[in-house]
């Protein structure tokens, strides 16, 4: 939807000529507080705060969520329900499940958050959402060690590529700290009895900036949504699906930290993703090969694909 400059007003500019008199000429000591006067007071309140920043926030908060419920006549029912999700979702939340996130996450302010923030210079490599399924620590590996740390965790991917700077130049000694979904679709933090460090390590470029490790081919699979954010979807006619992708934080000295996706172009969903963080120059083709082709990494039998990404850094 486009914004008008209308859209644009703040609630105290938009109420009627006889709303915006002022309130000693709208409002006899009797007269009922109009909701454009109850809007222009609670902007008042926060005159005296020290902070200009958050008065700012405070300010631009109180005056969208009262246009949100003037523009909507929201009924108190439906308050009385918005309330409710917000203490559901508080109930549901620990330090394993982060609904407040996964709010953020499915409608788009993640997205929206990172966009505005990182207004990269052309040919860097662009970001995407974190997502929940990260933890810090997990194990510094080899070039080109496996990250499965159980069999049958799926198709073998051997991902590899190099960094580099805007001018091309290779960055030796990155980290790209990485972590993906197996075959059965979780993420190692989803099953309690999976080894920690299944599926996630950390690994170093090399001199001229390469770096290779084995994965799996990962797969689809669904945000939490036993929750309230999964009733939203529901209730919406919306699907809690991801497109299949491998995560990766890429921190290298002098350079902005890359949080970002290889999201595989034969997957389902790149269209639809639930947290809308699928970007066009993310998505690669994963290359099939038979078992014991030329390249095959070592200690892999069967079936195997590849994929190349090549990651350019923005300076810091
Ligand atoms: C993820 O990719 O791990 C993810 C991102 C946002 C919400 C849920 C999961
Ligand atoms: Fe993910």
């Amino acid at each position: 939807m486009s914004t008008t400059p209308a859209d644009s007003r703040t609630p105290a500019d938009s109420r009627t000529p006889a709303d915006s008199r002022t309130p000693a000429e709208s409002r006899t000591p009797t007269a009922p507080k109009t909701p454009g006067q109850l809007t222009d007071e609670v902007l008042a309140s926060f005159d005296r705060c020290p902070d200009a920043r958050l008065a700012e926030l405070m300010r631009a908060l109180v005056g969208h969520l009262h246009r949100f419920v003037t523009e909507t006549r929201l009924t108190p029912r439906e308050w009385e329900r918005a309330i409710e999700i917000l203490r559901a979702t508080g109930e549901i939340t620990d330090e394993r499940r982060q609904e407040f996130i996964l709010w953020s996450d499915a409608l788009g302010v993640s997205m929206l958050v990172d966009a505005l923030a990182h207004e990269l210079p052309a040919g860097a490599t662009e970001s995407t959402v974190l997502g929940p399924f990260y933890v810090p620590g997990a194990p510094l590996r080899a070039y080109g060690e496996s990250i499965a740390g159980e069999p049958g965790a799926g198709v073998p991917a051997l991902v590899h590529g190099r960094v580099a700077s805007i001018a091309g130049e290779p960055i030796a000694g990155a980290e790209l700290d990485v972590w993906q979904n197996g075959a059965d679709r979780l993420y190692a933090v989803q099953r309690p009895e999976a080894p920690e460090d299944h599926l996630r390590g950390r690994f170093r470029t090399r001199s001229d900036g390469s770096y290779a490790f084995v994965a799996v081919r990962p797969v689809p699979y669904q945000i939490p949504h036993d929750g309230p954010v999964g009733r939203m979807l529901k209730l919406t006619g919306r699907h809690p699906w991801r497109p299949a992708h491998i995560h990766m934080i890429v921190r290298a000295e002098g350079f902005q930290t890359l949080t970002t996706h290889i999201f595989d172009a034969s997957s389902p969903y790149l269209d639809s993703d639930a947290v809308f963080a699928v970007k066009p120059s993310l998505v690669r083709e994963f290359v099939e090969h038979a078992a014991g082709e030329p390249g095959t990494p070592p200690g892999v039998e069967g079936d195997w694909v590849s994929v190349r990404a090549d990651l350019v850094l923005a300076p810091a």
